[in-house]
Protein backbone atom coordinates (compact mmCIF):
# COMPACT_ATOMS: atom_id res chain seq x y z
CA UNK A 1 0.00 0.00 0.00
CA UNK A 2 1.35 3.41 -0.76
CA UNK A 3 2.50 5.87 2.10
CA UNK A 4 2.67 9.77 2.13
CA UNK A 5 5.42 11.25 3.70
CA UNK A 6 5.41 14.71 4.66
CA UNK A 7 8.54 16.52 6.33
CA UNK A 8 7.22 19.89 7.88
CA UNK A 9 7.91 23.04 8.50
CA UNK A 10 7.97 24.94 5.11
CA UNK A 11 5.17 27.51 4.13
CA UNK A 12 3.14 27.12 1.14
CA UNK A 13 3.72 29.32 -1.95
CA UNK A 14 2.39 29.47 -5.19
CA UNK A 15 -0.70 29.00 -7.20
CA UNK A 16 -2.92 25.55 -7.16
CA UNK A 17 -5.62 24.37 -9.96
CA UNK A 18 -8.74 23.43 -8.10
CA UNK A 19 -9.66 20.56 -9.64
CA UNK A 20 -13.31 19.55 -10.27
CA UNK A 21 -15.59 18.36 -7.34
CA UNK A 22 -16.26 14.95 -6.62
CA UNK A 23 -19.39 15.14 -5.40
CA UNK A 24 -20.77 16.94 -8.98
CA UNK A 25 -19.15 14.57 -11.02
CA UNK A 26 -20.71 11.30 -9.18
CA UNK A 27 -24.33 12.18 -9.70
CA UNK A 28 -23.79 13.71 -13.23
CA UNK A 29 -22.44 10.75 -14.08
CA UNK A 30 -24.54 8.93 -13.31
CA UNK A 31 -27.89 10.94 -14.75
CA UNK A 32 -26.25 9.82 -17.99
CA UNK A 33 -28.29 6.42 -17.39
CA UNK A 34 -31.60 8.66 -18.06
CA UNK A 35 -31.04 9.09 -22.09
CA UNK A 36 -29.74 7.22 -25.04
CA UNK A 37 -27.07 9.05 -27.19
CA UNK A 38 -23.45 10.68 -25.82
CA UNK A 39 -23.49 12.78 -23.09
CA UNK A 40 -20.00 14.54 -22.54
CA UNK A 41 -18.46 15.71 -19.20
CA UNK A 42 -15.52 18.11 -19.08
CA UNK A 43 -13.48 18.84 -16.05
CA UNK A 44 -14.04 15.61 -14.73
CA UNK A 45 -11.52 14.66 -11.78
CA UNK A 46 -9.38 12.05 -12.20
CA UNK A 47 -10.07 9.96 -8.92
CA UNK A 48 -11.04 6.79 -7.79
CA UNK A 49 -14.20 7.31 -7.10
CA UNK A 50 -14.97 8.63 -10.16
CA UNK A 51 -12.98 5.40 -11.90
CA UNK A 52 -15.37 3.32 -9.38
CA UNK A 53 -18.54 4.70 -11.29
CA UNK A 54 -17.16 4.59 -14.69
CA UNK A 55 -16.68 0.97 -14.24
CA UNK A 56 -19.82 0.35 -12.51
CA UNK A 57 -21.97 2.25 -15.67
CA UNK A 58 -19.84 0.24 -17.98
CA UNK A 59 -21.40 -2.77 -15.97
CA UNK A 60 -24.50 -1.38 -16.86
CA UNK A 61 -24.12 -1.20 -20.39
CA UNK A 62 -23.26 2.02 -21.04
CA UNK A 63 -20.21 2.84 -23.44
CA UNK A 64 -17.29 5.12 -21.28
CA UNK A 65 -14.75 6.73 -23.04
CA UNK A 66 -11.85 9.24 -21.01
CA UNK A 67 -9.58 11.70 -22.97
CA UNK A 68 -7.77 13.51 -20.40
CA UNK A 69 -10.30 15.30 -17.77
CA UNK A 70 -13.31 14.94 -20.54
CA UNK A 71 -15.57 11.74 -20.08
CA UNK A 72 -18.14 10.60 -22.88
CA UNK A 73 -20.87 8.49 -22.02
CA UNK A 74 -23.54 6.35 -24.31
CA UNK A 75 -26.19 4.83 -21.79
CA UNK A 76 -28.24 3.82 -25.36
CA UNK A 77 -26.93 -0.11 -24.60
CA UNK A 78 -28.23 -0.31 -20.89
CA UNK A 79 -28.74 -3.32 -20.64
CA UNK A 80 -28.00 -4.75 -16.60
CA UNK A 81 -30.35 -3.06 -13.98
CA UNK A 82 -28.06 -4.79 -11.41
CA UNK A 83 -25.19 -2.57 -9.51
CA UNK A 84 -23.24 -6.06 -7.87
CA UNK A 85 -21.98 -5.95 -4.16
CA UNK A 86 -18.28 -5.97 -5.70
CA UNK A 87 -18.46 -2.54 -7.19
CA UNK A 88 -20.66 -0.86 -4.79
CA UNK A 89 -18.90 -1.87 -1.47
CA UNK A 90 -15.97 0.31 -3.12
CA UNK A 91 -17.82 3.56 -3.08
CA UNK A 92 -20.96 3.83 -1.07
CA UNK A 93 -22.26 6.61 -3.53
CA UNK A 94 -22.62 4.14 -6.27
CA UNK A 95 -26.32 4.40 -4.74
CA UNK A 96 -26.77 7.28 -6.82
CA UNK A 97 -27.70 4.82 -10.26
CA UNK A 98 -30.59 3.20 -7.95
CA UNK A 99 -33.54 6.28 -9.04
CA UNK A 100 -31.77 6.32 -12.61
CA UNK A 101 -31.94 2.74 -13.76
CA UNK A 102 -35.72 2.62 -12.00
CA UNK A 103 -36.44 5.93 -14.05
CA UNK A 104 -35.17 4.49 -17.31
CA UNK A 105 -35.62 0.65 -16.77
CA UNK A 106 -38.35 0.55 -14.86
CA UNK A 107 -36.57 -1.96 -12.48
CA UNK A 108 -33.09 -1.75 -10.00
CA UNK A 109 -31.34 -3.72 -7.82
CA UNK A 110 -28.39 -2.71 -6.42
CA UNK A 111 -26.08 -3.75 -3.36
CA UNK A 112 -27.28 -1.91 -0.12
CA UNK A 113 -24.21 0.29 0.31
CA UNK A 114 -22.73 -0.74 3.88
CA UNK A 115 -21.83 1.65 6.73
CA UNK A 116 -18.34 3.18 6.40
CA UNK A 117 -15.73 4.35 8.86
CA UNK A 118 -17.56 7.70 9.28
CA UNK A 119 -21.18 6.64 10.62
CA UNK A 120 -23.82 3.51 9.79
CA UNK A 121 -24.58 6.25 6.80
CA UNK A 122 -28.52 4.31 5.94
CA UNK A 123 -30.20 4.83 2.79
CA UNK A 124 -33.88 4.64 4.52
CA UNK A 125 -35.12 8.64 3.09
CA UNK A 126 -33.63 7.19 -0.37
CA UNK A 127 -35.89 3.89 -0.46
CA UNK A 128 -38.96 6.02 1.56
CA UNK A 129 -38.68 8.67 -1.19
CA UNK A 130 -38.75 5.68 -4.24
CA UNK A 131 -41.64 4.11 -2.95
CA UNK A 132 -43.85 7.52 -2.69
CA UNK A 133 -43.16 7.40 -6.16
CA UNK A 134 -44.36 4.10 -6.96
CA UNK A 135 -41.65 2.16 -6.92
CA UNK A 136 -42.01 -1.47 -4.74
CA UNK A 137 -38.79 -1.85 -3.01
CA UNK A 138 -37.92 -5.37 -0.49
CA UNK A 139 -34.05 -6.27 0.43
CA UNK A 140 -33.16 -9.24 -0.28
CA UNK A 141 -29.85 -10.80 0.21
CA UNK A 142 -28.28 -6.99 1.05
CA UNK A 143 -29.82 -5.70 -2.28
CA UNK A 144 -32.33 -3.34 -2.75
CA UNK A 145 -35.06 -4.64 -5.13
CA UNK A 146 -36.91 -1.95 -6.73
CA UNK A 147 -39.66 -2.30 -9.78
CA UNK A 148 -41.87 -0.42 -10.59
CA UNK A 149 -45.06 -0.50 -13.25
CA UNK A 150 -44.83 3.33 -13.34
CA UNK A 151 -43.30 6.43 -11.98
CA UNK A 152 -45.63 9.06 -10.63
CA UNK A 153 -44.71 12.48 -8.97
CA UNK A 154 -45.52 13.02 -5.39
CA UNK A 155 -44.91 15.33 -2.34
CA UNK A 156 -41.99 13.81 -0.44
CA UNK A 157 -41.06 15.09 2.95
CA UNK A 158 -37.13 14.21 3.63
CA UNK A 159 -36.95 13.67 7.71
CA UNK A 160 -33.42 14.58 7.42
CA UNK A 161 -31.62 16.71 5.10
CA UNK A 162 -29.59 14.09 2.90
CA UNK A 163 -27.33 15.09 -0.57
CA UNK A 164 -27.15 11.76 -2.09
CA UNK A 165 -30.84 11.25 -1.43
CA UNK A 166 -32.07 14.25 -2.62
CA UNK A 167 -30.21 14.16 -6.09
CA UNK A 168 -31.26 9.89 -6.78
CA UNK A 169 -35.03 11.32 -6.12
CA UNK A 170 -34.72 14.15 -8.27
CA UNK A 171 -32.77 11.84 -11.27
CA UNK A 172 -36.16 9.29 -10.61
CA UNK A 173 -38.13 12.04 -10.65
CA UNK A 174 -37.66 13.40 -14.04
CA UNK A 175 -39.48 10.58 -15.96
CA UNK A 176 -42.30 10.59 -13.76
CA UNK A 177 -45.92 10.81 -15.05
CA UNK A 178 -46.86 14.29 -12.85
CA UNK A 179 -45.33 16.79 -10.68
CA UNK A 180 -42.78 15.76 -7.76
CA UNK A 181 -41.97 18.11 -4.46
CA UNK A 182 -38.96 17.25 -2.68
CA UNK A 183 -39.38 19.46 0.81
CA UNK A 184 -36.55 19.87 3.00
CA UNK A 185 -34.31 18.61 -0.16
CA UNK A 186 -30.32 19.41 0.75
CA UNK A 187 -29.08 22.88 -0.81
CA UNK A 188 -25.29 22.16 -1.85
CA UNK A 189 -23.87 23.48 -4.84
CA UNK A 190 -23.77 20.27 -6.29
CA UNK A 191 -27.57 19.49 -6.55
CA UNK A 192 -27.54 22.74 -8.23
CA UNK A 193 -25.03 21.20 -10.59
CA UNK A 194 -27.28 18.38 -10.86
CA UNK A 195 -30.60 20.24 -11.11
CA UNK A 196 -28.56 22.67 -14.14
CA UNK A 197 -27.65 18.91 -15.63
CA UNK A 198 -30.59 17.12 -15.80
CA UNK A 199 -32.45 20.72 -17.34
CA UNK A 200 -29.95 21.18 -20.03
CA UNK A 201 -31.26 17.21 -20.69
CA UNK A 202 -34.67 18.34 -21.25
CA UNK A 203 -36.15 18.11 -17.33
CA UNK A 204 -38.31 20.57 -15.88
CA UNK A 205 -36.47 20.95 -12.60
CA UNK A 206 -37.09 24.22 -10.28
CA UNK A 207 -36.19 25.35 -7.04
CA UNK A 208 -32.64 23.51 -7.24
CA UNK A 209 -30.48 24.89 -3.73
CA UNK A 210 -33.60 25.86 -1.71
CA UNK A 211 -35.10 23.28 0.63
CA UNK A 212 -37.93 22.92 -1.46
CA UNK A 213 -37.19 21.28 -5.31
CA UNK A 214 -40.08 20.73 -7.86
CA UNK A 215 -39.62 18.21 -10.43
CA UNK A 216 -42.03 18.25 -13.19
CA UNK A 217 -41.67 15.10 -14.63
CA UNK A 218 -40.79 14.72 -18.32
CA UNK A 219 -41.48 11.78 -21.45
CA UNK A 220 -37.64 11.48 -22.34
CA UNK A 221 -34.46 13.65 -21.97
CA UNK A 222 -31.92 14.33 -24.62
CA UNK A 223 -27.31 13.94 -23.93
CA UNK A 224 -26.24 17.12 -23.15
CA UNK A 225 -22.38 18.54 -22.54
CA UNK A 226 -21.31 19.93 -19.16
CA UNK A 227 -18.62 21.03 -17.53
CA UNK A 228 -18.08 19.69 -14.08
CA UNK A 229 -17.91 22.55 -10.75
CA UNK A 230 -14.82 23.16 -9.20
CA UNK A 231 -14.20 21.18 -5.95
CA UNK A 232 -14.91 23.38 -2.64
CA UNK A 233 -13.80 20.53 -0.51
CA UNK A 234 -10.70 20.51 -2.31
CA UNK A 235 -10.06 24.53 -2.47
CA UNK A 236 -11.21 24.59 1.80
CA UNK A 237 -8.30 22.30 2.35
CA UNK A 238 -5.58 24.00 0.42
CA UNK A 239 -7.27 27.37 2.15
CA UNK A 240 -6.47 25.87 5.58
CA UNK A 241 -3.30 24.21 4.34
CA UNK A 242 -2.09 28.21 3.36
CA UNK A 243 -3.42 29.42 6.65
CA UNK A 244 -1.98 26.47 9.03
CA UNK A 245 1.44 26.63 7.05
CA UNK A 246 1.68 30.57 7.46
CA UNK A 247 1.77 30.44 3.64
CA UNK A 248 0.64 32.64 0.76
CA UNK A 249 -1.60 29.80 -1.82
CA UNK A 250 -3.09 31.26 -4.71
CA UNK A 251 -5.92 28.70 -5.50
CA UNK A 252 -7.48 29.18 -8.96
CA UNK A 253 -9.78 27.76 -10.72
CA UNK A 254 -12.40 27.76 -7.90
CA UNK A 255 -15.70 28.82 -6.75
CA UNK A 256 -15.51 31.28 -4.03
CA UNK A 257 -19.48 31.58 -3.39
CA UNK A 258 -19.45 27.78 -2.35
CA UNK A 259 -17.35 28.46 0.24
CA UNK A 260 -18.78 31.07 2.05
CA UNK A 261 -18.56 29.37 5.60
CA UNK A 262 -14.99 28.37 5.25
CA UNK A 263 -14.25 31.93 4.26
CA UNK A 264 -15.99 33.70 6.62
CA UNK A 265 -14.37 30.98 9.83
CA UNK A 266 -10.79 31.07 8.35
CA UNK A 267 -11.26 35.43 8.46
CA UNK A 268 -11.85 34.84 12.09
CA UNK A 269 -8.46 32.68 12.34
CA UNK A 270 -7.20 35.38 10.86
CA UNK A 271 -5.81 34.57 7.92
CA UNK A 272 -6.27 37.38 5.28
CA UNK A 273 -8.08 36.04 2.07
CA UNK A 274 -8.92 38.07 -1.15
CA UNK A 275 -11.33 37.20 -3.50
CA UNK A 276 -10.76 37.84 -7.46
CA UNK A 277 -13.02 35.90 -10.07
CA UNK A 278 -12.77 32.70 -9.42
CA UNK A 279 -9.21 32.85 -7.29
CA UNK A 280 -8.83 32.88 -3.68
CA UNK A 281 -5.74 34.32 -2.46
CA UNK A 282 -5.25 33.54 1.14
CA UNK A 283 -2.20 34.15 3.57
CA UNK A 284 -1.33 32.70 6.67
CA UNK A 285 -0.84 35.02 9.86
CA UNK A 286 1.84 34.64 12.73
CA UNK A 287 -0.89 33.82 14.91
CA UNK A 288 -3.62 31.42 14.65
CA UNK A 289 -7.09 32.59 16.79
CA UNK A 290 -9.50 30.18 17.97
CA UNK A 291 -12.77 29.65 16.98
CA UNK A 292 -15.42 27.30 17.22
CA UNK A 293 -17.73 25.21 14.74
CA UNK A 294 -20.33 23.90 14.11
CA UNK A 295 -20.85 21.36 10.88
CA UNK A 296 -24.31 22.19 8.96
CA UNK A 297 -25.81 21.09 5.61
CA UNK A 298 -24.79 23.79 3.43
CA UNK A 299 -24.60 27.01 3.53
CA UNK A 300 -23.65 25.95 6.69
CA UNK A 301 -19.72 24.57 7.56
CA UNK A 302 -19.42 21.84 6.02
CA UNK A 303 -18.89 18.27 7.54
CA UNK A 304 -16.46 17.78 5.07
CA UNK A 305 -14.00 20.54 5.81
CA UNK A 306 -14.70 19.38 9.92
CA UNK A 307 -10.77 17.67 10.04
CA UNK A 308 -9.15 19.56 8.22
CA UNK A 309 -10.22 22.85 10.31
CA UNK A 310 -9.47 20.52 13.46
CA UNK A 311 -5.78 20.70 12.62
CA UNK A 312 -5.92 24.29 12.32
CA UNK A 313 -7.43 24.56 15.82
CA UNK A 314 -5.10 22.19 17.29
CA UNK A 315 -2.06 25.16 16.58
CA UNK A 316 -4.26 27.73 17.43
CA UNK A 317 -3.84 30.46 20.46
CA UNK A 318 -6.79 29.30 22.73
CA UNK A 319 -9.74 27.11 23.08
CA UNK A 320 -11.90 26.08 20.67
CA UNK A 321 -14.86 23.68 19.99
CA UNK A 322 -15.70 21.85 17.04
CA UNK A 323 -19.59 19.82 17.10
CA UNK A 324 -20.52 17.65 14.30
CA UNK A 325 -24.02 17.21 13.62
CA UNK A 326 -24.29 15.39 10.23
CA UNK A 327 -22.30 11.94 11.40
CA UNK A 328 -22.05 10.32 14.06
CA UNK A 329 -18.48 9.58 14.18
CA UNK A 330 -16.40 11.40 12.32
CA UNK A 331 -13.72 12.01 14.76
CA UNK A 332 -11.21 9.24 14.01
CA UNK A 333 -8.56 11.94 12.95
CA UNK A 334 -8.85 12.91 16.59
CA UNK A 335 -6.97 9.66 18.18
CA UNK A 336 -3.63 10.12 15.20
CA UNK A 337 -3.81 14.04 15.96
CA UNK A 338 -3.16 13.36 19.06
CA UNK A 339 -0.18 11.32 18.76
CA UNK A 340 0.74 14.22 17.14
CA UNK A 341 0.89 16.33 19.85
CA UNK A 342 -2.55 17.53 19.91
CA UNK A 343 -4.82 18.67 23.02
CA UNK A 344 -8.18 17.14 21.78
CA UNK A 345 -10.91 15.73 24.37
CA UNK A 346 -14.29 14.57 23.22
CA UNK A 347 -17.33 14.41 24.49
CA UNK A 348 -20.20 12.95 22.29
CA UNK A 349 -20.51 14.90 19.08
CA UNK A 350 -18.46 17.66 20.41
CA UNK A 351 -14.73 17.97 20.56
CA UNK A 352 -12.74 21.15 22.97
CA UNK A 353 -9.28 21.71 21.18
CA UNK A 354 -6.92 22.98 23.09
CA UNK A 355 -4.46 24.86 21.00
CA UNK A 356 -0.43 23.37 21.59
CA UNK A 357 2.65 25.57 19.99
CA UNK A 358 3.66 22.97 17.67
CA UNK A 359 2.77 19.21 16.46
CA UNK A 360 5.36 16.12 16.36
CA UNK A 361 5.88 14.14 13.39
CA UNK A 362 4.43 10.63 13.66
CA UNK A 363 3.52 7.61 11.63
CA UNK A 364 -0.37 7.90 11.35
CA UNK A 365 -2.87 5.95 9.38
CA UNK A 366 -5.37 7.32 7.27
CA UNK A 367 -8.82 6.04 8.39
CA UNK A 368 -11.51 7.94 5.75
CA UNK A 369 -11.01 10.62 2.99
CA UNK A 370 -11.16 13.77 5.08
CA UNK A 371 -9.41 12.49 7.93
CA UNK A 372 -6.45 11.44 5.33
CA UNK A 373 -6.39 15.05 4.25
CA UNK A 374 -6.09 16.25 7.59
CA UNK A 375 -3.15 14.05 8.62
CA UNK A 376 -1.08 15.46 5.47
CA UNK A 377 -2.33 18.66 6.86
CA UNK A 378 -0.92 18.15 10.44
CA UNK A 379 2.48 16.62 8.47
CA UNK A 380 2.87 20.11 6.79
CA UNK A 381 3.67 21.78 10.50
CA UNK A 382 4.98 19.03 12.42
CA UNK A 383 8.18 18.61 13.75
CA UNK A 384 9.83 15.80 11.92
CA UNK A 385 8.34 13.40 9.35
CA UNK A 386 5.08 12.06 9.32
CA UNK A 387 4.15 9.17 7.65
CA UNK A 388 0.46 9.10 6.28
CA UNK A 389 -0.34 5.37 5.71
CA UNK A 390 -3.23 3.99 3.81
CA UNK A 391 -3.50 6.57 1.16
CA UNK A 392 -5.86 4.71 -0.99
CA UNK A 393 -8.47 6.84 1.41
CA UNK A 394 -6.41 9.85 -0.11
CA UNK A 395 -6.99 8.95 -3.96
CA UNK A 396 -10.78 8.47 -3.57
CA UNK A 397 -11.23 12.39 -3.33
CA UNK A 398 -7.90 14.29 -3.96
CA UNK A 399 -6.52 14.51 -7.40
CA UNK A 400 -2.75 13.94 -6.98
CA UNK A 401 -2.86 15.61 -3.52
CA UNK A 402 1.57 15.49 -2.72
CA UNK A 403 1.98 16.83 -6.12
CA UNK A 404 -0.28 19.89 -5.82
CA UNK A 405 0.91 19.82 -2.12
CA UNK A 406 5.20 19.55 -3.73
CA UNK A 407 4.06 22.33 -6.04
CA UNK A 408 3.20 24.91 -3.37
CA UNK A 409 6.87 23.63 -1.73
CA UNK A 410 5.58 21.45 0.78
CA UNK A 411 8.54 18.72 1.20
CA UNK A 412 5.84 15.53 0.83
CA UNK A 413 6.67 12.65 -1.65
CA UNK A 414 4.53 9.02 -2.40
CA UNK A 415 6.55 5.95 -1.52
CA UNK A 416 4.98 2.52 -2.69
C1 LIG B 1 -22.79 13.28 0.78
O1 LIG B 1 -22.90 12.01 1.40
C2 LIG B 1 -21.33 13.43 0.39
N1 LIG B 1 -21.00 12.39 -0.58
C3 LIG B 1 -20.45 13.33 1.63
O2 LIG B 1 -19.10 13.54 1.22
C4 LIG B 1 -20.85 14.43 2.60
O3 LIG B 1 -20.09 14.30 3.78
C5 LIG B 1 -22.35 14.29 2.93
O4 LIG B 1 -23.12 14.33 1.71
C6 LIG B 1 -22.85 15.41 3.83
O5 LIG B 1 -22.61 16.64 3.21
C7 LIG B 1 -21.40 12.54 -1.87
O6 LIG B 1 -22.03 13.52 -2.24
C8 LIG B 1 -21.01 11.46 -2.82
P1 LIG B 1 -26.21 12.50 3.49
P2 LIG B 1 -24.36 11.39 1.69
O7 LIG B 1 -27.16 11.55 2.88
O8 LIG B 1 -25.32 11.86 0.66
C9 LIG B 1 -28.33 10.57 7.24
C10 LIG B 1 -16.82 13.07 1.10
O9 LIG B 1 -15.93 13.08 1.94
N2 LIG B 1 -29.16 9.83 6.27
O10 LIG B 1 -26.36 13.97 3.20
O11 LIG B 1 -24.20 9.94 1.90
C11 LIG B 1 -26.87 10.14 7.21
O12 LIG B 1 -26.67 9.02 8.03
C12 LIG B 1 -18.17 12.46 1.42
O13 LIG B 1 -16.74 13.54 -0.06
C13 LIG B 1 -30.16 9.00 6.74
O14 LIG B 1 -30.38 8.87 7.94
O15 LIG B 1 -24.73 12.08 3.07
C14 LIG B 1 -26.16 11.37 7.73
O16 LIG B 1 -26.19 11.36 9.14
C15 LIG B 1 -18.19 11.89 2.83
N3 LIG B 1 -30.94 8.32 5.84
C16 LIG B 1 -27.04 12.53 7.23
O17 LIG B 1 -28.29 11.95 6.86
C17 LIG B 1 -30.74 8.42 4.48
O18 LIG B 1 -31.49 7.79 3.71
C18 LIG B 1 -26.47 13.24 6.00
O19 LIG B 1 -26.14 12.23 5.07
C19 LIG B 1 -29.72 9.26 4.03
C20 LIG B 1 -28.93 9.96 4.93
Amino acid sequence: MDKIIVEGGRALQGQVKISGAKNAALPILASSLLTDGTNTYANVPDLKDVESIKLLLAHHGARVETVGDTVRIDASGLNNHEAPYDLVRKMRASVLVLGPLLARLKKARVSLPGGCAIGARPINLHLKGLAALGARIELNHGYVEATADELRGAEIYLDTVTVTGTENLMMAAVLARGVTVLRNAAREPEIVALAEALNRMGAAIEGAGTSVVTIQGVPCLHPVAVSIIPDRIEAGTFMVAAALTRGKVTLVDCAPEHLGACIHKLRLTGAEINIDGQTIHVEGRGRIASVDIKTQPYPGFPTDMQAQFMVLMSVASGLSLICETIFENRFIHVSELKRMGADIQISGNSAMIKGVPSLSGAPVMATDLRASASLILAGLIADGQTVVNRVYHLDRGYQSIEKKFARLGAAIWRQK
